[in-house]
């Protein structure tokens, strides 16, 4: 069992393959943490939280004169509000009577086989494989009779822990919510800890960022109504020594496409708490008797073996738990090109046509209609609302233009930004107060254009309907949903003044509604997420789409950083990355490799491209198809940083059985006379012998991890280098054949 209640320590311990999680129902029944980390055995982990009069730290009343026991002092499991403790609250609940307290104490608890669902939120699911079992801890306050339900999703093989919480108003009056935390992790000493975070910009998204925990609370969020391009809900929090392949590293990610806090403090004992859930800004939620509020999930993972050990867990448990479309195991992406580069919103059927026709030539298996094909759209100040062919452009019809992309034997895949409304727009001039903006104010406009309200039934049965019906009209393959600006002028029109306090959360479960019914109810559609590029990539996000656009730079150099950045949490097979004319001096097989880092397409006018070009550009959809295996299925490895100054990028990729791995190198600085650089490879098997392109010479995995492979110099700027190495035998039995034959 991964869930074990020992009745004589009251001790509830979640057990993983390789990791233990434990709490007590402690002194007073105050629920308290007692140890995330490498795997023990189901022992009383309270020995190790020492109790001192400490000054200035309140104790509870019920402590009597036992000065010792302070929630200050303790670590807690779910912070609360106005109980001497003074560090960040996991919950702050105004009751009715207009108070701030909160004393929740453990009053239930339920163990129960599977994993829990949220009702309203994305949330990981268990496969057939794995062993999931359910943890439900329920708290009360025995004045307001205020339940907080702490649930915890335990995940034996795949090593990782979920939480998520639920409010239940037990009262008789309403309540108000102004901060809900999903998780609260106390660590007993956090002094020598780092906080890793992807902070970044529209263009830089998810860069990579190291903080030494010091004593104040460490602060990464967004109150952008997404989860952005400036901040990535997740965070890890890790030994300050942790390096790629050693050290103990704690992850930390949250399932919300909205505001989002994560809070990071070190105390005045060195103990370091760490908080992850919905920002409180604007957040006034309220509960009447019997509501309840449930809080997003966060996925927990711990692993002892560095940044690369974490990422490996999510790696793989996002390729299975999160996602439920047939692209992320049974169907293989496509190869597409994207017409946003090659025409922006100047294009028509014609030109569609003639684009699809040489990216034939160049393997592409799938067209994509960016932006401009609907409404009144030639530029971006108009159209956005209007979900109807534009006939203008598309002459000959959806339905036809599909049909003769279908005849080249291609696929065809479309663009919608359903969230956004032009004030230019048929459907603002219908309906002004869809759009979100506050009465007697002008709306911020970002983009020129305005963001529905996605909080309101109408808004999102429109769209549902709109969408739905373009994806039925036509035989349409893929979908690009995209969201081009952040939300200011937070309103809703439907609700009355003093529930404006849900509208950031309501347009997030709307925005979900929406997508469930559209994106579950297409199964055969690949979704591909967008926001300006990679501003709302989060687990949420990726539960709906399997792939989702990294970043509107395709810079060959700058996605070195980009794909980066994503690969600690998120699998490179999530990863939108196109081949495109950004990066003049960077050579076409350069932008290849690197876009085989993720989900490979074109976005560049293909009617450009020579014949030898196109010919080029066959072999590469072709490579990317050949490795297809390798890169969405095996183990990603970051070999170098391209963060630190160094002359060349490294990654790899390593089928799970250690078979074949790919081993790509991008040269980004040669200088005069340089040094010689080698690339060590990583998670081969050391004993066994590998051909490397091909070559008949085989070289031990051990050579190739230890010693690594020479990168020629004599090479042109920004070169780049794919190795495929293929195990062909054990280098034992290589030995043993060579001395038979002496
Ligand atoms: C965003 C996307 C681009 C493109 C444009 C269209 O910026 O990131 O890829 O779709 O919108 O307007």
């Amino acid at each position: 069992m991964a869930i074990i209640f020992n009745e004589k320590a009251r001790t509830i311990t979640l057990q993983t393959k390789n990791t233990s999680y434990q709490m007590k129902i402690g002194n007073l029944d105050y629920l308290l943490h007692l140890y995330y980390g490498p795997a023990i055995p189901d022992e009383d982990m309270n020995y190790q939280v020492m109790q001192y009069d400490r000054g200035f730290s309140g104790n509870p009343y019920e402590s009597r004169n036992a000065r010792t026991f302070s929630l200050d002092a303790q670590p807690q499991e779910f912070s609360t509000q106005q109980q001497g403790d003074f560090r960040t609250a996991s919950i702050e609940v105004v009751n009715s009577d207009g108070s701030y307290s909160y004393h929740g104490k453990a009053v239930d608890y339920r163990i129960r086989e599977g994993k829990y669902q949220l009702e309203q939120l994305p949330c990981v699911f268990a496969c057939e494989a794995d062993t999931a079992h359910t943890l439900e801890v329920t708290l009360c306050d025995a004045v307001s009779n205020i339940k907080v339900i702490l649930l915890y999703g335990v995940f034996e093989e795949a090593d990782v822990i979920t939480r998520a919480v639920k409010v239940v108003n037990g009262g008789d009056r309403p309540i108000h919510l102004k901060k809900i935390m999903s998780v609260c992790l106390d660590f007993l000493n956090g002094a020598d800890m780092d906080l890793l975070s992807l902070p970044g910009r529209y263009g830089q998204e998810r860069q990579v960022e190291r903080q030494p925990m010091t004593h104040h609370i460490h602060t990464i969020s967004s109150v952008r109504g997404s989860s952005s391009h400036q901040q990535n809900p997740f965070v890890v929090l890790c030994d300050r020594e942790a390096s790629e392949d050693y050290g103990r590293c704690y992850g930390f990610s949250l399932m919300y496409s909205g505001n989002f806090l994560a809070e990071a403090e070190l105390d005045q004992y060195d103990q370091l708490r760490l908080v992850m859930g919905i920002h409180p800004k604007q957040f006034f939620y309220e509960l009447k008797p019997q509501e309840a509020f449930e809080g997003p999930e966060v996925v927990m993972a711990f692993s002892s073996h560095g940044f690369t050990g974490l990422s490996h867990l999510y790696h793989d448990f996002y390729r299975t738990n999160l996602c439920r479309s047939k692209f992320v195991t049974e169907v293989q992406r496509p190869v597409l090109i994207n017409s946003w580069e090659a025409a922006f919103m100047d294009f028509d059927d014609v030109k569609l046509v003639e684009i699809a026709r040489a990216a034939k030539n160049m393997g592409v298996d799938l067209l994509v209609m960016d932006d401009g094909w609907f409404g009144k759209r030639d530029d971006d100040n108009s159209g956005l609302g209007d979900w109807f062919v534009n006939e203008d452009k598309i002459k000959c019809g959806l339905h036809r233009l599909v049909e003769q992309i279908n005849d080249l034997g291609m696929k065809f895949g479309i663009w919608f930004e359903p969230e956004m409304v032009s004030e230019d727009s048929d459907l603002y001039r219908a309906h002004p107060d869809w759009a979100m903006q506050i009465p007697g104010r002008h709306a911020v406009r970002s983009r020129n254009q305005m963001a529905l309200d996605m909080s309101r039934r109408e808004v999102q049965d429109y769209l549902i309907e709109r969408i739905n019906a373009i994806l039925d009209d036509a035989n349409i393959f893929y979908v690009k949903w995209d969201i081009n600006r952040s939300l200011a002028d937070i309103w809703s029109n439907d609700l009355p003044a003093e529930k404006q306090g849900e509208v950031y959360h309501r347009y997030i479960l709307g925005l979900y509604r929406v997508m469930d019914a559209i994106i579950l109810t297409h199964p055969d559609i690949l979704f591909e997420g967008c926001s300006g590029g990679g501003g709302r990539y989060d687990p949420a996000m990726l539960h709906y789409y399997p792939q989702y656009w990294v970043s509107d730079n395709n810079n060959p150099i700058d996605r070195l950083k980009l794909h980066y950045g994503t690969s600690f949490v998120y699998p490179t097979c999530t990863m939108g990355a196109h081949i495109s004319d950004s990066g003049r001096f960077v050579p076409l097989e350069t932008k290849a490799v690197v876009a085989m880092c993720g989900t490979f397409g074109y976005e560049l006018d293909a009617t450009h491209l020579s014949k030898k070009e196109q010919k080029i550009c066959k072999e590469q959809s072709d490579r990317f198809r050949k490795y297809y295996h390798i890169t969405f299925k095996g183990d990603f490895y970051r070999l170098t940083n391209p963060f630190r100054m160094g002359n060349m990028t490294a990654w790899e990729h390593v089928t799970k059985d250690k078979s074949e791995a790919l081993l790509s190198v991008v040269v980004t600085n040669l200088t005069c006379n340089g040094p010689q650089e080698y690339v060590r490879a990583k998670g081969l098997d050391p004993q066994a012998l590998y051909s490397v392109n091909g070559s008949k010479e085989l070289r031990s995995g051990s050579a190739l991890m230890n010693a690594g492979l020479p990168v020629s110099r004599e090479v042109p700027e920004y070169s780049a280098f794919q190795f495929h190495l293929v195990k062909k035998e054990k280098s034992h039995s290589k030995a043993h054949k060579a001395t038979k034959k002496e």
